[in-house]
């Protein structure tokens, strides 16, 4: 049997103590499976090492115990394999959003004219080919993410590692973004890890949803969410979306309450 497409395996992380305090224990030990074209959201309170985890997946942080092996090879730092995505808006302002989207494949030493055809595919999904030249802060909040998004698919990464990447996004933005995101999805059948506070989003986008427990964090329960695709808004109306949204928040409540009371 081939190995999981990525296997995280007892990660935990603790930051070492700073100016007499206790070290923070921010993952406790984690183990969780992705097969390919998962999209796993995780939802978890304040401060429960999410990031933290999409950070070590990222290759942008070491855990303190355990490792992450990506279609079996251990994680060593950042690659190209993995495209992250963050909540803020992390485009380089100097460079225009064509520019943006085709820096890691300039970076990689990608022919010019081979940049400019994944470039313009990424940026027509996206819907942004007449914006090709503008520069980042001429653009709006939800559009500088839809560019961050192509930005990291443009690299073909083998996973999307996205860490609430419309929390910054009115409503009605971020049900589109959604429903865009999804649909790239559909089509490319990328493995995905989507961090989110919001239930209904984690629901709607996911094959399965991750809860987790606040600190130190830990997976406390994982739901998965069978409706077919393609998924549109229709979907947030059924009336069993609406149970699972129910379960889920009734736990994220009982983890936020729990996390409260500890201060
Ligand atoms: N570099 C760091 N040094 C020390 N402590 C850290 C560091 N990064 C994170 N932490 C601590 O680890 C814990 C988990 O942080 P993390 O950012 O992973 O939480 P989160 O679940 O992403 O929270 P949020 O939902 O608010 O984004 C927090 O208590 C945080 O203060
Ligand atoms: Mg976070």
């Amino acid at each position: 049997m081939s190995a999981p497409e990525l296997e995280i395996k007892g990660v935990s992380r603790v930051f070492p103590a700073r100016r007499g305090g206790a070290p923070i224990e921010a993952l406790a030990p984690t183990d969780l499976i992705l097969e390919k074209n998962d999209f796993v959201t995780i939802l978890g309170p304040s401060g429960c090492g999410k990031s933290t985890l999409l950070r070590i997946v990222a290759g942008l942080d070491t855990p303190t115990t355990g490792s992450v092996l990506l279609e079996g090879k251990s994680i060593k730092g950042p690659g190209a394999d993995r495209g992250m995505v963050f909540q803020s808006y992390t485009l380089f302002p100097w460079l225009t959003i064509r520019e943006n989207v085709g820096f890691g494949l300039r970076e990689r030493g990608m022919k010019a004219s081979d940049i400019k055809d994944v470039v313009d595919l990424y940026l027509d999904r996206v819907g942004l080919t007449a914006f090709a030249d503008h520069w980042p802060k001429q653009l709006s909040g939800g559009m500088q993410q839809r560019t961050a998004i192509a930005r990291a698919l443009a690299n073909d990464p083998k996973i999307l590692l996205l860490d609430e990447p419309f929390g910054a996004l009115d409503n009605q933005t971020r049900g589109l973004m959604q429903e865009l995101l999804l649909g790239i999805w559909e089509r490319e059948r990328k493995t995905v890890i989507f961090v989110t506070h919001d239930i209904e989003e984690a629901v709607f986008m996911a094959s399965r949803v991750v809860t987790m427990s606040a600190r130190p964090g830990r997976i406390s329960s994982v739901t998965p969410v069978d409706f077919p695709h393609p998924r549109d808004y229709h979907l947030k109306a059924d009336p069993e979306f609406a149970k699972i949204r129910l379960k889920l928040t009734e736990e994220i409540r009982a983890e936020v309450v729990a996390a409260v009371s500890r201060g």
